[in-house]
């Protein structure tokens, strides 16, 4: 089965994007499952019911989030009556939502999704490593096949996940940096891996972000206001070829401008 993993999509060129190429990856590659990172659907500052609903009739079928997973207060209810969106599971116990999910493939299968946000310069939560035990072993009963989006700053990290995690899941992939690494891989026990899946938004920005106000803030030390790009858009993401063992057996980065 292939699933395709698409990072975190900014704003409205990243929803673009998606629109005007998701059918296509979809039908062309045989896909049976569609993840996104949603953080940055809105203006860069969450997932509001509007962008959920546009990205659900493009084709997407799950969605992760992120340190900007409350940035738009409608997420709350969204996940309430949504089964299809999750928050890292290694939040506090006391917010809203989940941190894993199990979402039906177009041919049949079940996928369980598991969201971790990193330690290394992200926002205080608990240990990422012991919350993936804990949610594989409630999955495990399910399904064989995992995928864990592992949002996360630092590549040590997110490495280090995927070593840990290798032959426990089908696939480990990072998210949150916007910048898409070069370095998939199946590791030796079955276990997909990149550091990072990429942003899905303006080509032309720095992260997703008009270039003037960032550049002036590393200039100046000064607040500014950042406020998303425009223009031309590239897709980031991942399909990983997974058998009915929850083995990957392929790998394919995908970068679509
Ligand atoms: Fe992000
Ligand atoms: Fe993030």
């Amino acid at each position: 089965m292939k699933i395709f993993c698409v990072g975190d999509v900014v704003s409205r060129v990243g929803r673009e994007m998606l629109h005007t190429h998701l059918r296509r990856v979809i039908d062309e590659n045989d896909i049976s499952l569609t993840v996104i990172n949603g953080e940055n659907l809105s203006h860069g500052h969450g997932m509001s019911r509007r962008a959920y609903e546009e990205m659900t009739d493009c084709g997407v079928d799950g969605f992760t989030l992120g340190n900007h997973a409350w940035d738009c207060k409608e997420i709350v209810n969204l996940m309430m009556y949504n089964k299809n969106i999750i928050r890292p599971a290694n939040f506090s116990d006391r917010c809203p939502g989940k941190g894993s999910m199990l979402l039906t493939a177009r041919n049949g299968q079940r996928v369980g999704v598991i969201n971790l946000s990193g330690q290394t310069y992200m926002n205080p939560c608990s240990c990422p490593f012991e919350a993936a035990e804990r949610e594989i072993k409630s999955l495990k009963k399910e399904t064989d096949i995992i995928l864990v989006d592992f949002h996360a700053e630092a590549t040590s990290e997110k490495q280090a996940m995927g070593w840990y995690l290798d032959g426990k899941v089908s696939a480990v992939f990072g998210t949150h940096t916007h910048v898409q690494t070069a370095d998939e891989m199946i590791l030796p026990s079955g276990t997909g891996y990149i550091t990072d899946l990429g942003m899905t938004g303006a080509v032309y920005s720095i992260l997703g972000m008009e270039r003037k106000p960032v550049i002036e803030r590393f200039i100046t030390g000064m607040p500014q206001k950042f406020s998303v790009a425009d223009g031309e858009g590239r897709l980031c993401g991942c399909i990983f070829d997974i058998n009915d063992k929850g083995i990957t057996e392929n790998v394919t980065r995908i970068s679509i401008m």
